[in-house]
């Protein structure tokens, strides 16, 4: 037999054997046996020069042709291995998109901050800005700068929570704070209110908490007035209450203010007795204040106000416990979600 005579046999092993390959590894096996250096097809390519010159010409048309086949083989079924791979992986990382879906329970806002962000509408809706500072402040803007003088109750360490070794440093017992750092930062006219957390050292009980929510406002322009002042008060308190509330404004006294009043709405309870509610604090801005921020009182004029959040809340949900808003207690919570 001649070499040309052997070409087909060598062929067809090979392509019997890529036919027989039931995985990459088999193929790659069957490769370097029928195409590798060492492989029969291999010796009879090498070879050729060693043939009689007659024979040279088609045997390496039929061995080059046999190599071809068998490499278009090889492709064929590594494609067609691959394309199983796949589709065994695929299988095997199915996902049944019929099934139910794992519950995943949806979040909602606190009771809190639902009523400071009503408060916080009514008030941008006027026209303010809303102005952050800090819960650890300094003597100036806790005190000092507000007008408070030495010696008020409000500066006492059984008032007011001081950090340890820092005299002048304390959690703020209010938000007023704020009005002083808005004031520093900018020059009139302001339109500023800051909501968030204050500090005070009072015994946990039904209406009080060490820690509670205020939001503060302040306004300063020239020529604001008492009338400006009511006029706003009493829309916030239409707006967060009801428009038929009945209120009184009644003359108090804050150090930060001249003069001061406290804002008294008719307050219908749950078990239907009615009752003045204080909703907040106010006042004329002290030109005291103006001076200590460098404004000229002679020109500016404003007012302030406070308001309890936490108090708000308790107030038009007939809450009868403050520390139904602090325990977390989802049963209570998610009544308002
Ligand atoms: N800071 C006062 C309080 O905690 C509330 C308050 C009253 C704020 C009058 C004001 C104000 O800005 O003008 O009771």
């Amino acid at each position: 037999m001649t070499t040309l005579d052997h070409i087909p046999a060598l062929r067809d092993a090979a392509l019997a054997a890529v036919a027989r390959a039931g995985s990459l590894a088999d193929l790659e096996e069957a490769r370097v046996a029928h195409l590798g250096r060492r492989s029969p097809l291999a010796e009879v390519l090498s070879g050729i020069g060693r043939l009689a010159p007659d024979q040279r010409g088609p045997v390496g048309k039929d061995a080059n042709a046999a190599r071809r086949a068998v490499e278009d083989a090889l492709a064929a079924r590594r494609e067609a291995l691959e394309a199983e791979e796949m589709g065994r992986l695929l299988a095997e990382d199915r996902a049944d998109v019929t099934l139910p879906g794992d519950p995943h329970p949806q979040g909602a806002l606190h009771l809190i901050t639902q009523v400071r962000t009503e408060v916080e509408d009514v008030l941008l809706a006027l026209g303010y800005a809303i102005a952050d500072g800090p819960e650890i402040e300094d003597d100036r803007h806790n005190f000092t700068a507000l007008n408070v003088p030495a010696g008020h109750p409000a500066r006492s360490s059984s008032d007011t929570f001081y950090v340890a070794g820092h005299p002048d440093v304390a959690l703020r017992p209010q938000t007023s704070p704020v009005q002083i750092r808005a004031m520093e930062a900018q020059q009139p006219p302001v339109y500023v209110i800051s909501p968030g957390a204050v500090y005070r050292r009072d015994d946990v009980d039904a209406t009080h908490s060490p820690m509670f929510h205020q939001l503060e406002g302040l306004a300063v322009d020239e020529g604001l007035s008492m009338a400006h002042l009511k006029g706003t008060l009493v829309h916030v308190a239409r707006e967060l209450l009801g428009q038929g509330i009945e209120y009184v404004l009644r003359p108090h006294f804050f150090p930060f203010t001249e003069p001061s009043v406290e804002l008294y709405v008719r307050w219908t309870d749950r078990r239907g007795r009615a009752q003045w509610l204080e909703l907040l604090g106010a006042g004329m801005v002290d030109p005291n204040v103006f001076a200590a921020v460098g404004y000229d009182p002679e020109r500016w004029t404003g007012f302030a106000f406070g308001m309890g959040l936490d108090r708000i809340a308790m107030v038009r949900h007939g809450l009868p416990d403050l520390r139904l808003l602090f325990e977390s207690d989802l049963r209570f919570l998610e009544q308002f979600a």
